[in-house]
């Protein structure tokens, strides 16, 4: 399987990611020189994807310490850093997590600060990598036992948005699973929903299930109650921005939608993500995770290459002055999630679920 990372650091110590608004028209690569280039990235979502918003986040801190080294500034640059990146997303709890692994590595910091920055940096990157596949190592046997009921026909995958490793470092989440059945010889296909407003899927999970070999087809986005209805769909699996502790999962916009047909239809649906993911202090999806709102033009423009120019266009494709709503995630209840794939191993979307397979986070309670 090609192999290729999301986020990577250059020979001068600086951060290059790939530019995903460009995907997969054009591979441009971003270089990040500071905090500011970091945080940018995250709100134009260069950068996106739960596990990978953390990552840069954290490469944000380590420039962040740099500038303030090689500029001579105050400590309080670096608090701003701090909160200037919070406040960059709201949704995916990674970002959270991320910086306050930043906040922990630097606090404990005994030698030199920059180096402490940038080893935590690269060691978060690091255990995402190694956090995915083991999401895979977990989630194949759900591949397998279908494909073996099948008695080897293909199994055919439903997903939403891109939970891939383009959303992360190396494998991905919902991907790490697909691509170790594929490895193994297992035949499968994955329906991708095309994800508007932004079309996660259309651009990027389609884009990296082309450069792995992976069969799939582009749907748009209503027609997965369709083919479920009709028995042309094995098994959801979705990604997450933040689970609670009761196992409520708040993914991109529609995933809900996907949870009530699959329910409707007894197909199974799992979420696949890493324990950064988690929110174990919180309950109730519905009410505590904040869901982020963003620009109306994202959903009253469409972007592609123009079938008559071969030029990448921004489309207007209501009247001048319709305003549009545009809720970047919405929250699946647990008891629609057929079980939780972790890097731990898998288990049911609830409390006691979570527990079984991370019990140091019983204290962790509001
Ligand atoms: O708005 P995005 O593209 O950052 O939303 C991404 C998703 O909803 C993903 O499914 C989620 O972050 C999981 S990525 C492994």
């Amino acid at each position: 399987m090609e192999k290729f990372r999301t986020i990577w650091t250059t020979e001068d110590r600086y951060v290059e990611v790939i530019d995903q608004r460009k995907l997969p028209h054009e591979f441009v690569v971003v270089k990040l020189e500071t905090y500011d280039d970091a945080e940018e990235a995250i709100k134009d979502m260069i950068v996106r994807g739960a596990p990978l918003i953390g990552a840069t986040a954290a490469f944000g801190i380590y420039l962040a310490v740099r500038e303030m080294i090689e500029e001579q500034l105050e400590g309080s640059f670096l608090d701003q850093a701090f909160s200037d990146l919070r406040a960059s997303r709201p949704t995916a709890v990674n970002l959270f997590w991320a910086l306050d692994k930043m906040r922990a590595a630097l606090d404990a910091c005994e030698g030199d600060f920059l180096t402490c920055a940038w080893d935590a940096a690269k060691a978060l990157v690091e255990e995402d990598v190694e956090t995915c596949r083991l999401i895979g190592v977990h989630g194949l046997p759900l591949i397998e036992e279908i494909s073996n009921k099948k008695k080897g026909e293909v199994v055919n995958i439903l997903t939403h948005c891109n939970a891939g490793m383009l959303g992360c470092i190396e494998w991905g989440t919902i991907t790490s699973p697909i691509y170790q059945a594929v490895q193994k010889g297992i035949k499968v296909h994955v329906w991708v929903d095309e994800t508007r407003p932004r079309l996660q899927g259309a651009n990027l999970t389609a884009y990296e299930l082309t450069r792995h070999g992976v069969p799939h087809t582009l749907i748009v986005d209503n027609q997965g109650g369709h083919l479920m209805q009709h028995g042309m769909v094995d098994m959801c699996i979705v990604g997450t921005d933040r689970t609670t502790r009761n196992g409520d999962v708040a993914n991109k916009i529609g995933t809900y939608l996907k949870a009530l047909a699959a329910k409707d239809n007894q197909v199974p649906f799992y979420v696949a993500l890493p324990s950064t993911t988690l929110d174990m202090t919180i309950r109730d999806g519905l009410k505590e995770i904040p869901i982020e709102q963003r620009n109306q033009d994202e959903v009253r423009y469409v972007s592609g290459k123009s079938k008559s120019t071969g030029k990448i266009e921004e489309i207007l494709i209501c009247p001048e002055t319709t305003p549009a709503s545009n809720y970047g995630f919405d929250v699946t209840p647990a008891h629609l999630v057929s079980g939780l794939i972790t890097e731990r191993g898998f288990c049911a979307a609830s409390e006691e679920g979570l527990l079984s397979l991370f019990p140091e986070f019983k204290k962790k309670v509001t």
